[in-house]
């Protein structure tokens, strides 16, 4: 219990990262609606009247656990615009990972915020890469009540190198952050990227690179 009201005190914390990204809104809010006849349009999402409003458009639960029964032994709950309408033109989401043993959430970036990640259970190796020309890896091993961020747009992953399952929520500063996958993207485009082309880039045999395009790219987060 502890641990989710730190977790709650870090989202809003968070909040106040976003001001210099998202427009602040000029209402009190605006619960996003996909009936464009009874709303109004600000921000990318139609809202909706907001006499009309629920405090069901500012709900979601994240208490059952994500399955971690895939390839990389991780699950991402996500909790932006898409999951609680009501976050429409805030500048905030959140989400909840899940982790079995040794399982990681694989090399990825938000494009459009900045996370900051709370550990609820377990124990996790987690880390960023800065930008070009240096690529310092900033790292550190979390244990539960451990805070950590990931500075926007930058390659971040997280490893669960405890026995166990590991919970960790996280704040991002944005209503969506959006997800750029490096191996999904790279090697599992749509259409295909040419492989002569990832071979050179990657300094890889182009039969190394047509086997990493053939594998499933699940969704990471
Ligand atoms: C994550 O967990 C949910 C809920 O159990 C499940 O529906 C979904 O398929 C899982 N996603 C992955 C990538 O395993």
């Amino acid at each position: 219990m502890k641990s989710f009201l730190l977790a709650f005190a870090l989202l809003a914390l968070a909040s106040s990262f976003a001001s210099a990204f998202d427009p602040s809104p000029l209402q009190d809010f605006c619960v996003a609606v996909d009936d464009h006849l009874h709303g109004v349009f600000v921000n990318g999402k139609f809202c909706k009247d907001p006499k009309l409003a629920k405090a069901e458009d500012f709900f979601f639960s994240v208490k059952n656990p994500g399955n971690t029964n895939n390839p990389v032994g991780s699950n991402v709950t996500a909790v932006n615009v898409e999951q609680i309408p009501g976050l429409n033109t805030l500048g905030i989401s959140a989400v909840r990972i899940d982790y079995a043993p040794y399982g990681q959430n694989p090399p990825h970036t938000h494009p459009r915020g900045t996370e900051i990640l709370v550990v609820l259970e377990g124990t996790l190796l987690v880390g960023f890469v800065t930008s070009n020309p240096d690529n310092k890896l900033f790292t550190k091993v979390l244990n539960k009540g451990d805070v950590f961020v990931f500075p926007i747009g930058l390659i971040h992953f997280q490893f669960n190198i405890g026995k166990t399952n590991a919970v960790a929520v996280a704040g991002l500063s944005s209503q969506n952050p959006g997800v750029i996958t490096i191996a999904n993207a790279v090697f599992g485009s749509d259409p295909a990227i040419n492989p002569d082309f990832l071979a050179k880039a990657f300094q890889l045999d182009v039969k190394v690179v047509r086997d990493l395009q053939a594998k499933f790219w699940m969704d990471g987060n």
